[in-house]
């Protein structure tokens, strides 16, 4: 299988490109501004942009779409941006992928849910409550309906090994060992369920590899709160240094509202995948404590 994967730098294309890898396919993942080793670069907002790897000639089979501005509170602030690098950006790609071919997958979230009666299964109603999650509805929509065989995964609360350590669950481990005392000012009631990327990219890879298609909700084992998921890493650090305070998301006043509960129940891909066993925080941190 030959694969490109847009925004390989990141948590999630990175930790495809290096699965996909290890499986045998033939993989290219690009970076936008931070390149790192073995990525090249592709910038999904200028399709003609000189510097653009050619994905044309690469032909590949399939197009995996990672590349996207993920920061909730700016898209609210900055929806211009926000739908030129959501939704125009994930059109720039589609046509990309209908020239080569390709099968497309698109990478969304379950912030596309009102988090009034989370988890969620792939049929439920959406109602997204953010600049951010309408963008995202609206580029997965589009690439469900004009590209036949595209494949949504929805995922959320992502954490897991990048170079840039900048995820939720990193940073804290990062602080840990640098010694630093932590602030942590975090919403009691946000809910999800937080999936490690490796476990998206495996997952991916079964599903690519069985040629699906549609909706599939990819979340972790556990269901938990941001609180939690915190203290559960902590717990690995015993020695750790923290000041804890607890809030409710409408005190904390994010720009952007926030599915309060969220996450998922991945009956689908449990149905059709009822071998594959999902980590959990516990074994991540576990396997980044004992190396
Ligand atoms: N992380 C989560 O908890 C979470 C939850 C739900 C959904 N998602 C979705 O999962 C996908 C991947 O997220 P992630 O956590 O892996 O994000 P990430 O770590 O921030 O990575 C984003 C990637 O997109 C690239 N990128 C940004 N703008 C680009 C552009 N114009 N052209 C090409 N590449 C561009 C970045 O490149 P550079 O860094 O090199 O500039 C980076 O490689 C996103 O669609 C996100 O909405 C993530």
């Amino acid at each position: 299988m030959k694969v490109f994967i847009s925004g390989a730098s990141g948590l999630v294309g990175g930790n495809c490109l290096k699965h996909f890898k290890e499986m045998g396919w033939n993989v290219i993942g690009s970076h936008l501004s931070f390149a790192t080793p073995g990525t090249v670069f592709y910038n999904t907002q200028e399709p003609a942009h000189p510097e653009n790897f050619d994905v044309e000639t690469f032909q590949p089979d399939v197009i995996v779409h990672c590349g996207a501005l993920t920061h909730v509170d700016y898209c609210e602030a900055h929806p211009e941006e926000s739908y030129e690098k959501t939704v125009q950006s994930t059109i720039n790609l589609m046509a990309l992928a209908r020239k080569c071919k390709a099968r497309f997958v698109f990478i969304s979230t379950d912030y596309v849910f009102d988090g009034v009666d989370g988890p969620y299964r792939e049929e439920a109603a959406v109602n997204p409550l953010s600049v951010y999650a309408k963008h995202k509805l609206e580029a997965e929509r589009l690439s469900l309906k004009e590209l036949a065989h595209t494949l949504v995964l929805r995922v959320t609360n992502v954490y897991g090994n990048e170079l840039r350590h900048k995820n939720f669950v990193a940073r804290i481990i990062e602080q840990c060992r640098d010694g630093k005392k932590l602030t942590l000012k975090l919403p009691y009631d946000q809910f999800a369920s937080p999936v490690n990327a490796w476990d998206i990219a495996r997952a991916m890879y079964l599903l690519l590899q069985d040629g699906k298609e549609g909706i599939y909700h990819i979340g972790g084992s556990d269901y938990m709160n941001r609180i939690e998921l915190a203290l559960r890493v902590l717990s690995y650090f015993p020695g750790a240094e923290y000041d804890l305070i607890p809030v409710s998301t409408e005190e904390l006043n994010q720009p952007a509202a926030r599915p309060l509960l969220g996450g998922f129940v991945k009956m689908k891909f449990a149905r059709e995948y009822p071998g594959f066993l999902f980590g959990t925080v516990d074994t991540y941190v576990r396997s980044q404590v004992n190396g």
